[in-house]
């Protein structure tokens, strides 16, 4: 019989100690440890194959860890399955619903596997419609739903049962850009209405930058973990300087000859986009050396500022 005990309230939602998963001799999560605050946004950011979705798999008790353990709202995943499972939602990396049926059918049969029935179960659906916007969409076949609202839908189906903590493997991985932001506005109602915990896998940068706190997973480890200013303040090793050029190749081609030169105190410097990123020890100096060489080169340019690293800058400083 599994000890159901209610633990006093814990502050974090999800607690894991040395967490790892062995595929054979491949590890696929090695030694993962990390807490999560109740009523927060957590990313979980890496590339394909980086250990996202085996981490969440072992969290939910949907995999055997190889080593180490997890809490999920104070209940320990391996000896209180029963327990976690009704606190908590997921929303998987292929989430299906069925095309034959509406809308209002799909939650009807969702809700039911959770054991929902009779006015819960039309009271959850109506909670459901209104939050995931689908109001008005209730009789239409899944087959007729468009790309964003069928995460809408998803996201309804995951949260049927009024889970304290959800999972989301990347919930908007192939999804167009307006749907994704209007999906992480449902994200934050969430949160913020109904105190719910999110975890969610993403390999998208801007999304990244909307959580309170971030994990990067590479290789199976954890390389770094913070809020994203955290990150950008203690990950970057020096500052970095962007400069808009009218010749962006011509200006790359006069910065890296005055670098060899000896002429530009600079520790890396790299195109982006119409941009060129100049990561420097000493801003000022490194801002007055280029507008000399660039000056001297006769290319013209705004004046170089000093910009907050992006994320997608500080993981990969992360993974170097
Ligand atoms: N059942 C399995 N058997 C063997 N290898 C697996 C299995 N599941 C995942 N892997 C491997 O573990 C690594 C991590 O996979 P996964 O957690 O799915 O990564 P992500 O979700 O970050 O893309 C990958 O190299 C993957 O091929
Ligand atoms: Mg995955």
């Amino acid at each position: 019989m599994e000890n159901d005990n209610v633990p006093n309230n814990p502050s974090f939602a999800i607690e894991t100690e040395n967490l790892s998963k062995r595929f054979g001799q491949f590890v696929a999560v090695n030694s993962v440890t990390f807490n999560v605050r109740r009523g927060t946004i957590f990313g979980f950011l890496g590339p394909n194959g980086a250990g996202k979705t085996t981490t969440m798999r072992m969290l939910l008790g949907l995999l055997k860890p190889s080593g180490g353990r997890a809490k999920l709202l104070g209940y320990d995943v391996a000896h209180q399955p029963r327990a976690v499972k009704q606190r908590i939602g997921y929303m998987s990396q292929r989430f299906s619903l069925y095309d034959d049926l509406t809308v209002e059918e799909n939650l009807k049969f969702f809700g039911r596997t959770y054991g929902l029935r009779g006015e819960r179960l039309r009271e959850r659906i109506q909670f459901v419609l209104k939050m995931a916007d689908l109001i008005g969409r209730e009789k239409t076949a899944g087959r007729e739903l468009a790309g964003g609202f069928r995460q809408h839908m998803a996201l309804g189906a995951a949260i049927l049962h009024d889970p304290e903590l959800i999972f989301l493997d990347e919930p908007t991985a192939g999804v167009d850009p307006v749907s994704r932001r209007s999906f992480w506005e449902l994200l934050y109602q969430l949160v913020n209405d109904e105190g719910v915990t999110v975890f969610v896998t993403t390999h998208y940068m801007d999304e990244a930058e909307q959580c309170q706190e971030l994990a990067f997973i590479h290789g199976g480890q954890i390389v770094a973990q913070g809020s994203p200013v955290q990150l950008k303040e203690t990950l970057m090793h020096g500052s970095v300087i962007e400069l808009t050029p009218d010749d962006p190749p011509e200006a790359m081609r006069l910065l890296k000859q005055a670098r060899a030169e000896e002429k530009l105190t600079a520790d890396d410097v790299a195109l982006y986009g119409a941009q060129i990123h100049i990561v420097a020890q000493d801003a000022a100096l490194t801002q007055r050396q280029i507008s000399a060489v660039l000056h001297a080169g006769d290319v013209k340019f705004d004046p170089p500022e000093v910009i907050l690293p992006s994320l997608e800058d500080v993981f990969l400083s992360a993974i170097r």
